[in-house]
């Protein structure tokens, strides 16, 4: 089927969000961060993700900057950085302000003038995600930024997916669903989305009951693989 709309996952998908760690541990005075700030945000990452699971299947919904903040306090304190206030500070404000791939603003920029629907869907609070569309500076190049806020679950939720048809009016396998999370691929497979999962860092594939129809390393074929 013709793809005619293409979703993107927001957090390591579009934003890199290794970046405010990577980013804080270059600032003047945070020399002892150097050493840390890979497990720190792979902790962080990690803790968040495994929160947003836990709260939606005990029906315990927060919105996703607790979450974040809830995932850097467990990273600070394995690593034995929960004292510093001033670093839990920065990374923080860092979040709201995550730079895009490199190749996003032209890929974003070939779906448009190819007359695709873009938008963005996500865990993340639309007060996050406005601040991360407008830092990267890519909110002319999308249609929509939806928000799981709106139904009050995180993904893999199907009612998340619901949002995309709600506010496109098209059908699944007309959606070309792009995430950089494996089990977000995955679930969006399952929902019967046409899916690609950006796997920039070669992990292993998710063991779920659905997999990915694409597996890319970065997001440049994205236009070629929408037939844009
Ligand atoms: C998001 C997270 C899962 O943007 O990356 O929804």
């Amino acid at each position: 089927m013709t793809i005619t709309t293409c979703i993107f996952d927001a957090y390591g998908t579009l934003f890199d969000v290794a970046a405010a760690a990577r980013e804080a541990a270059t600032e003047p005075g945070r020399e002892d961060f150097s050493a840390h700030w890979p497990q720190v945000a792979e902790n962080w990452r990690l803790k968040q993700l495994q929160y947003s699971w836990l709260r939606a299947v005990t029906g315990a919904h927060t919105d996703f900057w607790e979450v974040t903040q809830d995932g850097l306090d467990w990273a600070l304190e394995a690593n034995g950085l929960s004292g510093d206030a001033a670093l839990r500070e920065r990374l923080l404000q860092l979040y709201w302000e995550l730079s895009a791939y490199p190749e996003v603003p032209a890929m974003l920029a070939a779906l448009k003038s190819a007359g695709l629907n873009t938008a963005i869907l996500s865990n993340g609070s639309p007060p996050m995600l406005n601040g991360a569309v407008q830092s990267a500076g890519v909110g002319d190049l999308l249609d929509d930024v939806l928000s799981v806020e709106s139904v009050g679950i995180f993904k893999p939720a199907r009612a998340v997916y619901d949002l995309v048809g709600d506010r496109f009016g098209c059908a699944p396998p007309e959606v070309l669903f792009v995430s950089s999370n494996g089990w977000d691929a995955a679930a969006a497979s399952g929902y019967g989305f046409t899916t690609a999962w950006v796997n920039r860092a070669g992990a292993p594939m998710d063991r779920l009951p659905w997999t990915p129809q694409h597996v890319l390393q970065d997001l440049t074929t994205i236009p070629d693989l929408a037939g844009a």
